[in-house]
């Protein structure tokens, strides 16, 4: 074939296939422009899942009668004039393409007015050689009609009304989470689906209950901190309310909806140390940054970006989003509601792992200078510089009792409280051991009698070389043959384990990673991997009795712990049974 110049309606077609792939995708481009226009409230009304009607109508700035003309052309914008200002994009949109593609694959119908005349214009693409007086208040109504009409190859692609509509009714959702001060309505053959008012700043949870739910909110965590010029704020969900599927997953960076694999991987390892494998947490989360600091000129759709400096953004929001996490739960309750929980003589093995805390242990560490008592506990952040008044329930209350050998009772304030004795208990050994791990390695105590065991040849290889890392972990572990380990130290948190099967499960579980080491598993997450393995051994076993000293201390130890509302494989350590519930269970003032 000779070349030849595409005609202008293929080149638009061409770029609409970019962008647009379904009513919900014309839609966004839409909402896009109206949210740029400054709009105040948006009204979306859609007929047979947009198969037939999408129209935006928006009380933004609208357009003079020329704007109207060229802002249907190919290239034509008004968000940017020159490279430079590629550099630093503040609108959603800036490409100057969305309205002549949509109008290539559907027919486009646009009335606009700014308010400075006494009229608007009207212009339909393919139709009106020019804008056409019309009245329209101040702002702009833009109709898409029957998409795809004549593009058979992609009509048949569109699904049923019912799932088109489910794509346009996400899409809203996601918009309307990310703009609380604009108020949107949305119908579907006449009939209202979505109908949000404009909420002032410090309203914003209101959307976010009405969009996510009561139960998502009453399940979260609100954030707003802010480091290096980033800020992020919004709402993060307890890893205990976490779901089967990813769907529940909101972020906005700079008031744009995005999809970044980055963001979406640090939220992950935020969330790794407290969640089920297979599990996802719900969060809505807004991201700011200087708009120099990011591109999102990397794909059509916009929902990808590239970074400037990605690793200062991916450390930033998975420290925060850890740090949010770990502060959260009873641990937060527990230092902001009653400070004196945090005690810096409690000796850091009250609740000793497996036997009774011997006076010796209380006096060793009854006589450790507050400075490094307060070290210890250096990583809480929330705790107070000195204790005070002495608040006379805890947030976990006082134990009342062990029942079934599993389970702590107590009574708190609120009303009652369960707890998991043997997941709370490795959830706080893990903690410690990290903190550990952290400061100073973890601490170490020497057998009296080492313990020789047999592994397979791979095993005791695997021990050889991993020597350096097994002893920061206080498992001095030599090797005495081609199959023979020999144990002289374990960590002195889990001085009464059984050591030879923490040797077994970590050496099989760096086994099992060795192999996905280079798939980003980094060192730390490695480690951490690791301690929660040794940590679970050195739970409290069930149907030991606890004294209720012990059982009170465990109830002091997790409220001192961070991420103690999960064990270490995300399941609840504790539930609380307030008054109302225990009211309603007994259909009390009913
Ligand atoms: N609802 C609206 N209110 C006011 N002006 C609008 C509206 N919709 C579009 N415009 C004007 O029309 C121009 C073209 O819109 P279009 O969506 O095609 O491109 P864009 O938004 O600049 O870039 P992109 O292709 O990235 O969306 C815009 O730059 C804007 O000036
Ligand atoms: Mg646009």
């Amino acid at each position: 074939m000779p070349i030849k110049r595409l005609s202008a309606q293929l080149v638009n077609q061409i770029a609409a296939g970019e962008i647009i792939e379904r009513p919900a995708s014309v839609l966004k481009e839409l909402l896009e422009n109206a949210l740029d226009a400054g709009a105040q409230a948006i009204q979306v009304d859609i007929e047979a899942g947009g198969k037939r009607l999408i129209r935006v109508r928006d009380d933004g700035t609208g357009m003079p009668a020329d704007d109207l003309a060229l802002a249907v052309q190919s290239h034509a914008t008004s968000k940017i004039a020159a490279l430079d200002d590629l550099d630093h994009i503040a609108t959603l949109g800036f490409r100057g393409e969305a309205l002549p593609s949509i109008a290539s694959v559907a027919s486009l119908r646009v009335t606009t007015a700014t308010g400075a005349d006494a009229h608007g214009y009207t212009l339909t693409v393919g139709n009106d050689a020019e804008p056409a007086p019309a009245p329209h208040s101040a702002g702009t109504t833009v109709e898409v009609r029957d998409l795809f009409h004549q593009v058979p190859a992609r009509r048949k692609f569109l699904r049923t009304e019912r799932t088109e509509f489910r794509h346009i009714q996400e899409l809203v959702r996601r918009v309307a989470l990310g703009r609380p001060e604009v108020a949107f309505r949305l119908t579907h053959n006449q009939r209202d689906v979505i109908t949000l008012s404009a909420l002032t700043q410090g309203q914003e949870r209101q959307r976010v209950t009405d969009l996510m739910g009561e139960s998502f909110v009453a399940a979260s965590l609100q954030l707003d901190t802010q480091a290096a010029g980033l800020r992020l704020r919004g709402w993060l969900g307890l890893p205990t309310a976490a779901r089967g599927q990813p769907d529940l997953q909101y972020v906005y960076l700079n008031g744009r909806m995005i999809r970044d694999r980055l963001v979406t991987q640090a939220l992950r390892r935020a969330y790794a140390d407290v969640l089920f494998k297979d599990r996802f947490p719900a969060y809505v989360l807004h991201l700011q940054l200087d708009p120099a600091q990011v591109d999102v000129n990397v794909h059509p759709t916009k929902h990808e970006v590239r970074f400037r400096d990605g690793g200062l953004v991916f450390d930033f929001i998975q420290r925060q989003v850890a740090r949010a996490l770990a502060e959260g739960g009873a641990y937060a309750g527990s230092s902001a509601d009653s400070p004196a929980a945090v005690n810096f003589n409690a000796p850091e093995q009250a609740f000793a792992l497996g036997s009774e805390p011997g006076p010796a242990a209380a006096a060793a560490t009854a006589a450790l200078p507050l400075h490094e008592a307060r070290a210890v506990y250096a990583e809480a952040p929330a705790t107070p510089s000195e204790p005070s008044n002495v608040d006379p329930t805890p947030r976990l209350g006082h134990a009342v009792g062990q029942i079934h050998g599993v389970f702590i009772l107590a009574q708190s304030t609120q009303g009652l409280i369960l707890v998991d004795m043997h997941a709370a208990h490795e959830r706080i050994v893990y903690e410690r051991l990290k903190r550990q791990y952290a400061e100073q390695g973890v601490a170490r105590q020497p057998l009296l009698v080492p313990i020789n065991f047999t592994v397979s040849p791979v095993e005791a290889d695997l021990a050889e070389d991993q020597q350096a890392l097994l002893t920061e972990l206080g498992l001095e572990v030599d090797r005495l043959g081609p199959e023979q380990l020999c144990l002289r130290s374990l960590p002195a948190l889990l001085a009464s384990a059984d050591g030879e099967t923490i040797v077994r499960d970590v050496l099989a579980d760096l086994r099992a990673n060795t192999a996905s080491h280079s798939a980003g598993d980094t060192i730390r997450a490695q480690i951490a991997r690791l301690l929660g393995t040794m940590g679970c051994h050195g739970s409290v076993r069930a149907n030991r009795q606890l004294t209720s000293a012990e059982q009170d201390a465990l109830l002091r130890d997790m409220e001192r712990t961070p991420n103690i509302d999960q064990c270490n494989h995300g399941r609840p350590t504790w539930v609380e049974l307030d008054r109302r519930a225990l009211d309603r269970l007994f259909l009390r003032g009913q």
